[in-house]
Order: structure tokens, then C-alpha cells, then sequence
């Protein structure tokens, strides 16, 4: 079958399309053939091994796991003898975070985990999108305790994580702000934005106005900017940052304002949460632009840039 393969860490160039064996799904795992899969932050991180600490996960010297890409939807070409859950030429989607492998024709995932249905009138391109920004968005609002009528401002609401935290605060019936690019105003809106301030014009630290929770959905802000922001036991939730882990870490006191950073810890539970959502018209994810999979490397640069609207999807067999 073709993947994209990387055997070192590197920019983009370092990404090949290869010719490498099919695998074989275990006792309990479908293989699934892809349709559609995604190059997001994480897969980038991991190839370029950015921050350094990467490669404590992906291997000290060189990746561990060759093929990148972690979310996917697609048909069941085949299934271990303990799968009940899935028969072959089923439609499905989900996310494969620490094995990865869906940058390539064909990829195996537990049946058990995070995967499930494609929900009916979902392409498999929004179907492949869906998980990694939507379980990461989820999880963080869970760990705030985000409640009905309390006000959230998502910083980077354009984002992959943005897109998806916007359409998930509304759910969860949160008063919402979002902060993004001029070019995006309208579609953050659209989300369910109450209000969108356009950075490039207005710093909402120095506004006068305060938030329950402050989700930076991008990783451009910090604890001590946005302290001023948040109300009297706040939340700042953060997506990235070392400095945000430990200060996440550190015992606050009850009422104080404090750091969030929610580790990706997901249950199938949560990527069936979000197919309702879809089923429900509640949720979408927001799609920039198409690559095949051979495009990959460019595809890459382009994420790279930081600028994405959403998320950028590499299709592989239309
Ligand atoms: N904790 C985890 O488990 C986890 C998992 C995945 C990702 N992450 C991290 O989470 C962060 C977000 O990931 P993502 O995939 O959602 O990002 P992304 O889609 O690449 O974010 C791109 C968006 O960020 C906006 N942006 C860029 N610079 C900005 C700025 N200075 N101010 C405000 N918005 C800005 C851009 O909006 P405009 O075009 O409007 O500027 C663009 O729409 C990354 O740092 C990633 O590494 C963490």
C-alpha cells in the first residue's frame, strides 16, 4: 500500500510517499481502508520532534512510528475474529492518538477504541476531521465545568480546537466570545459566538471585561496576560506550553484563579458523544483545504504556517 513515511526528524521535506506493507488487523482490531485522514498540530510536533520534549514520546533519536497521522475515516476492509462492533464495508471515523498510521491507504485501530459510525450525510473528509480538535475541545470544557449561561472566551476560536470549542460552549448553553483573525470574524459567528473580537484591532485583556473560563485554543496567550480577565475563581485553559502543565500542577487555593491543562484522555464514550452532535446538526467540523496524500509535505507547511481555518484534510482513496 502507499504511506507517507518519515525515518527522521525534519521540516516537511523529510516526508516521503512509499510503497510499505499492508497490516494485518489483531484478534480485536478492524483495518480499516482510508478515505480521508488529516494533517494536524500533533502530527507536525511529532515530525519535526518541537518542542525537543517530543521525543520522549516518539522515539529519543528517530520516530518510533514512521507513519504519522492520527485521525481517519474510511470503510472496514477486514476485522479480527473478537470484533462484533464493526463488519466489513461499515463507514467509520475516529482517532488513532498514540499508534497513528492513517497516512496511508490502509490502517488498523482497536475496535474498543476511539472509532465509530460515520453518522448518515457526513462525508468522509468532515467525518475525518472531526475528532481530534472535538475530543480535545471537550475534554477542556469538561475540565472547566462549563455550565450553562457562565461566559467563555476562546482565544483562536478559528483554529482546529477554536472551531470546535465555539460549537461546544454553545452546546453546553455558555455565553461565548471568540478572538480571531479579521477573515474569520463571520464564520466564528456562525459557530455560535455571541460576540468576536478581532485581535488585530482590540486586546481583550484591556477591555474591562471578565470571563468564567479563559480557553486559549491556540497557545498564543499566557496565564499571567489573561489573569486580569478572569473572574474570582476563573479558569485559564491552556492547549500547549510546558510552563502550563506545571503551573497546572501546583496545588491553588479554592477560589483562586488557576491553570487547566486537560491531558488527552478520551472514551469511545466521547467520540459517540460527538457523532449525536453531528447526527443532531450541532456539530461540524470546519474543513480549509484538501490535499491528496501525496501531498502531504504540503500540506504540512501550509498547517505549519499556523494560520489554518479549521482543519486541513489529505484524501486518499476518492
Ligand atoms: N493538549 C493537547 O492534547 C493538544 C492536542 C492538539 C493540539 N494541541 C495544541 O493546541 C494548539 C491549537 O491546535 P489547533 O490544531 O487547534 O491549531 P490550529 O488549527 O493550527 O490554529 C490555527 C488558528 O490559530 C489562529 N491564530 C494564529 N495565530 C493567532 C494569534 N496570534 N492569535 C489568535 N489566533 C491565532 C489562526 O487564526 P487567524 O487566521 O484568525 O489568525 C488559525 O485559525 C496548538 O498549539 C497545538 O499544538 C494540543
Amino acid at each position: 500500500m502507499r504511506a507517507v513515511v518519515h525515518d527522521r526528524y525534519g521540516p516537511p521535506d523529510v516526508l516521503r510517499l512509499e510503497e510499505v506493507e499492508r497490516p494485518v488487523p489483531g484478534h480485536d482490531e478492524v483495518l480499516v481502508k482510508v478515505r480521508a485522514t488529516t494533517v494536524n498540530r500533533t502530527d507536525c510536533h511529532r515530525r519535526a520532534a518541537e518542542p525537543f520534549l517530543w521525543r520522549l514520546l516518539a522515539g529519543l533519536r528517530r520516530p518510533r512510528r514512521q507513519i504519522l497521522g492520527s485521525e481517519l475515516a474510511g470503510e472496514v476492509a477486514a476485522a479480527g475474529p473478537a470484533v462484533t462492533e464493526f463488519a466489513v464495508g461499515d463507514q467509520v471515523f475516529g482517532l488513532n492518538p498514540w499508534a497513528l498510521g492513517a497516512h496511508a491507504e490502509f490502517v488498523c485501530l482497536p475496535a474498543t477504541g476511539l472509532i465509530a459510525h460515520v453518522p448518515p450525510g457526513a462525508g468522509f473528509a468532515e467525518a475525518a476531521a472531526v475528532c481530534d480538535g472535538g475530543l480535545n475541545a471537550l475534554a477542556a470544557l469538561r475540565r472547566a465545568g462549563l455550565r450553562k449561561g457562565q461566559k467563555i472566551l476562546v482565544y483562536g476560536a478559528s483554529g482546529s480546537i477554536g472551531t470546535a470549542a465555539v460549537q461546544l460552549a454553545r452546546y453546553f448553553g455558555a455565553d461565548i466570545t471568540g478572538v480571531c483573525n479579521t477573515k474569520n470574524i463571520e464564520l466564528v459567528r456562525s459557530l455560535g459566538a455571541t460576540r468576536v473580537i478581532d485581535y488585530t484591532r482590540e486586546d481583550f485583556t484591556g477591555n474591562g471585561q471578565a470571563y468564567d473560563v479563559i480557553y486559549d485554543a491556540v497557545g498564543k496567550q499566557s496565564f499571567r496576560r489573561c489573569k486580569r480577565s478572569l473572574k474570582p475563581g476563573g479558569i485559564y485553559l491552556a492547549t500547549d506550553g510546558w510552563q502550563n502543565i506545571a503551573r497546572s500542577l501546583l496545588p491553588s487555593r479554592s477560589g483562586h484563579k488557576k491553570v487547566v491543562f486537560p491531558m488527552g484522555q478520551y472514551a469511545k464514550s466521547d467520540v459517540l458523544f460527538l457523532k449525536e452532535l453531528m447526527e443532531a446538526g450541532k456539530y461540524h467540523a470546519v474543513i480549509d483545504r484538501r490535499y491528496p496524500l501525496e501531498d502531504a509535505a504540503e500540506a504540512a507547511r501550509y498547517v505549519e504556517t499556523q494560520q489554518k481555518t479549521g482543519n486541513v484534510v489529505l484524501t486518499v482513496h476518492s
